[in-house]
């Protein structure tokens, strides 16, 4: 499975890349509101530390824009990947920017049909927000494990890229059930790395050592 952090903070970027375990990077706008940057400067910064995929996503809301938004994009670096939001106009502009060459993530995906909306319209990444269809009370993991039988039913080679990650646990099930990508943000990082019985796995050892360490 790959891991990408869902973060536009550089540090952020810099510090688990340096971890060997960052495989792309999602950004939103959100995410760069948070930093005060434009977009095209911390993606094209974004791509000087992480090789790997880098979603920027368009503002526009309507095709005509949404294309052009995207050619922009797309233009920064070889490995933007165009985030378009899950609507007819993202549809119809995913179906003319996969054409010219340029990855697209469908983004804002709720719902199986709406996933396979995007597929057959050739994204590269398809981006179902598990956390936000749990907070309302709609079991995200299950649209994943949905999206996963569909896919492979029908063979589509759109990647499942699981989003909206909010703790360790969705990473394990996603994992169990196949998604291909799972984005999350620098916490859930941590998370994943920590387990108490190392840390105190560590204190023993360190503590044994010392008893030893000035003998002959
Ligand atoms: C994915 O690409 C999105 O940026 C992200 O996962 C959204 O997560 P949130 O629901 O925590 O904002």
């Amino acid at each position: 499975m790959q891991f990408f952090l869902d973060t536009a903070n550089i540090e952020e970027i810099k510090k688990y890349a340096s971890w060997g375990v960052v495989d792309g990077i999602t950004t939103n706008p959100s995410l760069i509101a948070k930093e005060g940057v434009s977009l095209e400067k911390r993606i094209k910064e974004i791509a000087e530390v992480v090789d790997g995929p880098i979603s920027a996503e368009v503002m526009a809301v309507d095709f005509k824009d949404m294309v052009e938004e995207g050619r922009r994009n797309a233009s920064w670096h070889k490995n933007v990947y165009v985030k378009l939001p899950m609507t007819p106009d993202g549809l119809r502009a995913c179906k003319i920017l996969t054409k010219e060459g340029i990855n697209i993530n469908v983004t804002l995906v709720f719902s199986l049909p709406q996933a396979v909306m995007a597929a057959k319209a050739g994204a590269t990444l398809v981006s179902p927000f598990v956390g936000r269809l749990d907070d309302v009370s709609q079991d995200g993991m299950q649209l994943i494990e949905d999206i996963r039988i569909a896919f492979d039913n029908y063979a589509y080679k759109t990647k499942i890229l699981a989003a909206s990650i909010r703790h360790p646990l969705h990473v394990v099930q996603a994992m169990k059930i196949g998604a291909d990508i799972a984005t999350m943000p620098a916490k859930v990082f941590d998370q994943l790395v920590k387990h108490p019985l190392t840390d105190k796995g560590i204190e023993i050892f360190l503590a044994d050592f010392e008893k030893v360490k000035n003998l002959q």
